[in-house]
Parts: C-alpha cells; sequence; structure tokens
C-alpha cells in the first residue's frame, strides 16, 4: 500500500508521473542561472523552481536544507551555520556539489526512485560552454540518477520553444535573456550559424538596480528587492511624463546606517538600467553585422524573437526596436521557452537527433 502522501503541485506531478511514469519517465532540464525548469515527456513543464539550495555545513560535509523555491526565501537571509547560494553561475555550474544535490532534488520530485527505472534526460547548455563545462553539467546529471544524458544548445531550444521555423532555409534570430546571460542567435537549416554570449542578464539588471541606489540616494538595498523593483516598474525606456510609475522601496541610508523608506519611479529605473540595455542592443547588432548577408536580410523581413525571463522588462522589445530598426517579437511564455524547446526536442527526438549531443 502506498502511504496516503499531501496534494501539493509537485506532490500531484509526482502521482502522475507513478503511473504515467511507468512507460515515459524521461525528461528534459532547463538548468538556468535563475530557474531550473523539468519538462516530463508527455507532460510538459512540471516543474519550475529557482535555481537555489540552502544547506549548512558540519564536519566539512554539506547538508542541504532546502531546494528551489523554499531555498530562494532564505537567499540574504541566513544566520552564519546556513548558506544559500545559486550552483549556477551564466548558466553553467559553478558549485558542482551544491548543483547535483539540486539538480538530485528537483528530479527526486518528478520521479520515484527505485520504483521507476533511471530516466534518459536532455538538457541544455549555453552555446558557449567549453567541453569542460559541458562535461561538468553532463556528469551531475548523471550523478543525479539519469541513465543517457543528452545535451542540447539553448539557443536552439529557445528558438523551438518559441515556435520559430529553424528547420528552414532562412535565417532567423533568437535572443534569449536570461539570469546570468543573453545569447544571440542566428539559426538556418536546424544549426547556428553565428552565437554570441554576453554576460549580461537579468542578474546585472539587479546590480545596476542596487549602485544606482546606492549612488543616487545613500540608499543600500538587496538583491531582492533590486529584482522586485525590476519586475514590477521596471522599464528599458525613459517614460514619457518624465516619471512613470512609482513604487515604495526600503532599505539602509547609508548616511546615517539606519532603515530608510523612500519612493522609486520608473524615470529613476530606466537611467540604472541603461547600460544593461545597451550592451543587449549592442549585441543584437553585433550578431546582426557577423551574420552573412542574405540571413541577415531574412532577419530585417521576419524581425528577432526573445525569449527568457528578461525579455519581459518593461518596453524592452520598443528600446530594441528603436536602437535596431527591427521588429522584435517577445516569445509567448518567454520564462518556459528554453524548457519547452528542450522537451520537444525530447518528444521528436528522431527528427531532431542532430541537435542533440550525445558524446561530447
Ligand atoms: N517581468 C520581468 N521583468 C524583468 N525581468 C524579469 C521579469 N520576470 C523575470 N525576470 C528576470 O528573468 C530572469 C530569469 O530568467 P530565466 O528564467 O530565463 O533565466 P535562466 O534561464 O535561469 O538564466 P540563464 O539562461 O542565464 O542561465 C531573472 O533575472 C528575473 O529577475
Ligand atoms: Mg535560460
Amino acid at each position: 500500500m502506498n502511504e496516503p502522501v499531501a496534494v501539493g503541485p509537485n506532490e500531484l506531478g509526482q502521482q502522475r508521473m507513478a503511473f504515467g511514469g511507468l512507460f515515459s519517465t524521461d525528461m528534459a532540464i532547463d538548468l538556468g542561472t535563475a530557474n531550473t525548469l523539468v519538462y516530463v515527456k508527455g507532460k510538459g513543464v512540471i516543474l519550475n523552481e529557482p535555481s537555489v539550495v540552502a544547506y549548512h555545513v558540519k564536519d566539512g560535509q554539506k547538508k542541504v536544507l532546502a531546494v528551489g523555491e523554499d531555498a530562494k526565501l532564505m537567499l540574504g537571509r541566513t544566520p552564519g551555520s546556513i548558506e544559500a547560494i545559486r550552483p549556477m553561475r551564466e548558466g553553467v555550474i559553478a558549485d558542482f556539489d551544491v548543483a547535483e544535490a539540486m539538480i538530485k532534488a528537483f528530479i527526486d520530485k518528478v520521479h520515484r526512485r527505485g520504483f521507476l527505472s533511471k530516466p534518459h534526460v536532455i538538457v541544455c547548455v549555453p552555446h558557449g560552454a567549453t567541453p569542460v563545462e559541458k562535461r561538468a553539467i553532463r556528469t551531475s546529471v548523471q550523478m543525479a540518477g539519469a541513465k543517457k544524458v543528452g545535451l542540447i544548445a539553448e539557443p536552439i531550444a529557445a528558438a523551438i520553444g518559441a515556435g520559430m521555423p529553424i528547420t528552414d532555409p532562412t535565417g532567423n534570430m533568437v535572443v534569449d535573456i536570461g539570469g546570468g546571460t543573453t545569447e544571440v542567435a542566428v539559426l538556418s537549416l536546424g544549426d547556428i550559424v553565428y552565437a554570441r554570449s554576453v554576460r549580461v542578464g537579468g542578474d546585472r539588471m539587479d546590480e545596476s538596480i542596487v549602485s544606482y541606489l546606492r549612488r543616487q540616494h545613500n540608499l543600500l538595498i538587496g538583491d531582492s528587492t533590486a529584482e522586485r523593483i525590476k519586475t514590477t516598474i521596471g522599464t528599458a525606456r525613459m517614460p514619457d511624463d518624465g516619471r512613470g510609475q512609482s513604487m515604495e522601496i526600503r532599505g539602509r541610508d547609508l548616511l546615517n546606517g539606519v532603515p530608510k523608506e523612500t519612493e522609486i519611479n520608473q524615470a529613476q529605473v530606466a537611467e540604472a538600467l541603461a547600460e544593461p540595455v545597451q550592451q543587449i542592443c549592442e549585441a543584437v547588432m553585433t550578431a546582426l553585422e557577423a551574420t552573412p548577408p542574405d540571413l541577415a536580410a531574412d532577419i530585417v523581413d521576419r524581425g528577432v524573437m526573445l525569449t527568457g525571463g528578461g525579455a519581459l522588462l518593461g518596453e524592452l522589445d520598443l528600446a530594441l526596436r528603436e536602437q535596431t530598426g527591427l521588429a522584435i517579437s517577445v516569445a509567448d511564455e518567454s520564462l518556459n521557452c528554453v524548457a519547452m524547446g528542450t522537451g520537444k526536442a525530447l518528444e521528436y527526438e528522431k527528427q531532431l537527433r542532430h541537435v542533440i549531443d550525445y558524446d561530447s
């Protein structure tokens, strides 16, 4: 007899897996700097949690306390004995042990260990990942319980997930703006013609807001407050009225060290974000210049597709259009595109075999 289980969203996923999983336990993982998503074959995306792990160290051993959403709540708020960290940096593994524990915890949430066979997993990796970084990702997914691990380049997954016709003989440009990096890629005939990754993404935007408030207002805020400002009133363009909406924020006054509440408006956020936004625009222009002329002409005709969480920054599409002259669209469900695309590669593995790497 199975023990009764509480049915939250994750438990529900586990129960479904316990039945459906007998026939299909295969999964696709988008191991992002900010968020990890797991797509289960035949089911879609059933797990979406921050890539954060909280642990404490005892006798030199790291003991995991929480993973995902629960661990993110602890970021910046832990006592000395506990650490909450993000084991991925710029799309690759920064802390191997912790990343492995996190992947294992996420796989366990959707796949009952011991009851079903080991899953076949496809994971996406940044186009610019080195062979060593790719091997680290493959090894940790294997150590976390996978049988066979295939890798797919993130821009290809993003373009598939955004529904772009990547196998056509035409140029398609996709710009995936994640937490750690922005990857700009031009695809044709199912492969990458040009790709470039810049280390600018949502994290950099948060840092820019933190340093703007410190410089201009002597106010110290944490990264999670900066992220909240960005996702609430963040904008890539100066508001027409020179102010835009505003919100109340709290931080520490650096002059006298006491907590302080103040208001920040969209014009200030636009000013704070000007540099990372400019760097994203430049990456798009550089890609267009480096693209062979016929494919570049296709991109001018068809426009550019934005994916990833950073694509949701207010008016980023407009700012990019103004600066590059290209038509810009934001993909539906842009935060899920890479996971959906990796999942599609798993579902249509025979047709998409050439974009999956099993051997490097
Ligand atoms: N509405 C929003 N406006 C601006 N930024 C947003 C919004 N929603 C989410 N983000 C940002 O998107 C980022 C996460 O995006 P995503 O999940 O695509 O990254 P990731 O895949 O984990 O990172 P990477 O691809 O670089 O490894 C975070 O920095 C988050 O703050
Ligand atoms: Mg990503």
